[in-house]
C-alpha cells in the first residue's frame, strides 16, 4: 500500500459509474457448510448505471450519503457507507494515522432498481470502495482489495474487477472472460432489454425457497453455464451466435423457480412477456428482473417502447404498486486492450 505524498490530491472529488449486472447463466450447485450456496454463473455488466461520487469532508466528522432516484432504503444500512468504513480501516492498518483518512460525502444517483437481481447495491459498494481509495490517494494491492470486496458481499468483487466474468464459489471467485468477437466494432450489439416489476425480492428469501425445494433440477443450468463460459473463454462467440444461444441461456437460472415461489405473480408476468416479446426471456440473479437479448440496441429500444405502451394500455399487467422499470441497453464490453 502507498499513502499520498500530495495532500491536496485528497480534496479532489472522484466520480464513478456503477453498472448493473445481468446473470446470463446462474447454476446453484448446492449448499455449503457456511449456509451460502455454491454457484456457477456468467455475469456481464450493462449500460444501466448508478452515478456515485465522493468528496472529502473536514476531518473529525462522519461519512455522509445523499441518495437520489430509486429508494435505496435506510442510509445507515447502505453498503456504500460500509465500504467506506472497511476501506478506511484498511488504510489505517497500512499507515494512515488513527484519525485519517478524512470522512467523505457520498452522492448516489440510483438509476438501477433496488433488490432486483441487478446487483445495484453491490455495484455501489465496489464503486464507493474504488472512489474512496482514489480520493484518499491510497493504493491497496489486488488481494487486499478483493478481500475487502468479498467481505462486503458475494457480488462486490465482480463489480470491482469490471467486465464479463465467470463467478464461482459464493460468487466471489472470478475468472475474467473475454467478451464477444467483434464486440469493440459493434458497441450496440447485442441489445439488452431489462424489465423489472416493482416487487423487491430479498436474495436470502429466494435462496431459502431454493433450499425448501423450489428448483428445476436436472443440471441443465450448470451445463449451459459451463458451455457459455467455455465458448467465451475460447473467443468462439460473436453477437449473432450469442443470440442463437438465447433460449438455452434464458432457461439457465436455477433461482428462477425459487423467485417465482417467493412472488407467484412473476409466473403470469413472465408468460405475458413471452407472448408480447415473442423471444426467450431470462431472469437475472434472484429476480425479479427479466432480460431479453436483441440483435441491436435499436431493436431493444423498439421492444421497450412496445412494452411501455402495453403497460399504459393495460395489456401488460405487472405485479407491484408502480409500473415496471423497462429499459433498453447493452452489455458493456471492456476495451480490447483490457480483455483477458
Ligand atoms: O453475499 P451477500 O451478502 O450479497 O448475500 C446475501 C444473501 O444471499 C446471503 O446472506 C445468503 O442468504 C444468500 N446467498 C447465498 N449464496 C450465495 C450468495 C448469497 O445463499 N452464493
Amino acid at each position: 500500500m502507498t499513502v499520498p505524498t500530495d495532500p491536496s490530491r485528497r480534496l479532489a472529488p472522484v466520480a464513478r459509474l456503477a453498472p448493473a449486472k445481468v446473470n446470463l447463466t446462474l447454476a446453484v450447485l448446492g449448499v455449503r457448510p457456511d449456509g451460502f450456496h455454491e454457484l456457477h454463473s456468467v455475469m456481464v455488466p450493462t449500460g444501466v448505471v448508478d452515478w456515485l461520487s465522493v468528496a472529502a469532508l473536514p476531518p473529525g466528522g462522519a461519512d455522509t450519503l445523499h441518495v437520489e432516484g430509486f429508494d435505496a432504503g435506510p442510509v445507515a444500512d447502505n453498503l456504500a457507507l460500509r465500504a467506506l468504513r472497511t476501506a478506511r480501516q484498511a488504510a489505517r492498518d497500512a499507515g494512515f494515522g488513527p484519525d485519517a483518512p478524512p470522512p467523505l460525502a457520498v452522492r448516489l444517483e440510483k438509476r438501477i432498481p433496488v433488490a432486483a437481481g441487478l446487483g445495484g447495491g453491490s455495484s455501489d459498494a465496489a464503486a464507493a470502495l474504488d472512489a474512496a481509495l482514489e480520493a484518499w490517494g491510497v493504493t491497496l494491492d489486488a488481494t487486499t482489495r478483493h478481500a475487502i470486496a468479498a467481505g462486503l458481499g458475494s457480488d462486490v468483487p465482480f463489480f470491482l474487477a469490471g467486465g464479463p466474468a465467470l463467478a464461482e464459489g459464493r460468487g466471489e471467485r472470478l475468472t475474467p472472460l473475454p467478451w464477444l468477437r467483434g464486440a469493440a466494432d459493434w458497441p450496440d450489439r447485442p441489445g439488452l432489454l431489462l424489465v423489472t416489476p416493482a416487487v423487491a425480492l430479498s436474495t436470502p428469501a429466494v435462496f431459502r425457497a431454493w433450499d425448501a425445494g423450489a428448483r428445476a433440477g436436472g443440471g441443465a443450468a450448470r451445463l449451459a453455464s459451463a458451455h457459455l463460459a467455455d465458448e467465451l473463454r475460447r473467443g468462439a462467440l460473436n453477437s449473432e451466435m450469442l443470440l442463437t444461444r438465447a433460449s438455452v441461456l434464458a432457461a439457465a437460472n436455477d433461482l428462477a423457480p425459487a423467485a417465482a415461489a417467493v412472488e407467484p405473480a412473476l409466473v403470469p408476468f413472465k408468460r405475458a412477456l413471452l407472448r408480447l416479446l415473442a423471444r426467450p426471456v431470462g431472469v437475472s440473479g434472484s429476480g425479479p428482473t427479466h432480460w431479453a437479448l436483441y440483435a441491436s440496441r435499436a431493436e431493444a429500444d423498439e421492444a421497450a417502447a412496445r412494452l411501455r405502451a402495453a403497460v399504459a394500455s393495460g395489456e401488460l399487467v405487472a405485479p407491484g404498486p408502480r409500473p415496471p422499470f423497462i429499459e433498453a441497453t447493452v452489455i458493456t464490453a471492456p476495451a480490447p486492450e483490457s480483455q483477458p
